[in-house]
């Protein structure tokens, strides 16, 4: 009787998956919980990029996501990272990133992504999630626009985001009242 032998080898129980989160989506929320389904531990890698311009401190994305993750103790982790992915990858004694694609229109983007972090850390495995269909229209740049215009973002975000989002709302009406 034919047996099927598997090789042993040691399995990936890190993976990082990075972001600028500005802020949190139902849609990564989506990627984290089902990639910790398949790796013993994820690491939410926030961007510290002070050349561009967010809506969140680096210290609010990272506080919003480690309590939507608050449960997930150790087996979720969320750091700040500024530099190359790929050196805080291996920084971490991990060989996967994770990345969510929405759309065909993610795939140019991502694929570069990845092909040019295999260039650099060769090692370095990049794993795709495809987005629920529910979340595809989501993305943070559109959760933006419509909070700070006073619209509804309950069913694109969890609720510690919707009630930050609500309060940079209130912050800049209070602004904009403000006399000269
Ligand atoms: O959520 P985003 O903004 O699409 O995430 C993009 C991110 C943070 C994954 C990407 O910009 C990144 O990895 N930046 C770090 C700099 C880097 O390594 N660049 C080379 C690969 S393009």
């Amino acid at each position: 009787m034919a047996r099927a032998t598997a090789k042993k080898s040691s399995p990936a129980s890190m993976a990082v998956f990075p972001g600028s989160f500005d802020p949190l989506t139902n849609g990564h929320v989506d990627i984290i919980e089902r990639a910790s389904e398949i790796f013993p531990q994820v690491i939410v890698a926030v961007l510290f990029n002070p050349s561009k311009e967010s809506l969140f401190s680096q210290a609010e994305r990272v506080a919003l996501i480690s309590k939507q993750f608050a449960r997930y103790k150790g087996r979720v982790s969320v750091v700040s990272f500024s530099g190359l992915l790929v050196d805080f990858v291996q920084s971490t004694k991990s060989r996967v990133v994770i990345r969510g694609l929405r759309a065909i229109s993610d795939f140019d983007y991502e694929a570069q992504m990845a092909l040019i972090n295999r260039k650099l850390a060769p090692k370095i495995e990049t794993f795709f999630l495809t987005a629920r269909e529910e979340h595809s229209y989501i993305s943070s740049t559109v959760v933006k626009q419509v909070a700070l215009l006073g619209g509804d973002v309950s069913k694109m975000v969890p609720k510690v985001v919707e009630q930050a989002l609500s309060k940079k709302w209130q912050e800049r009406q209070r602004l904009r009242r403000r006399p000269l």
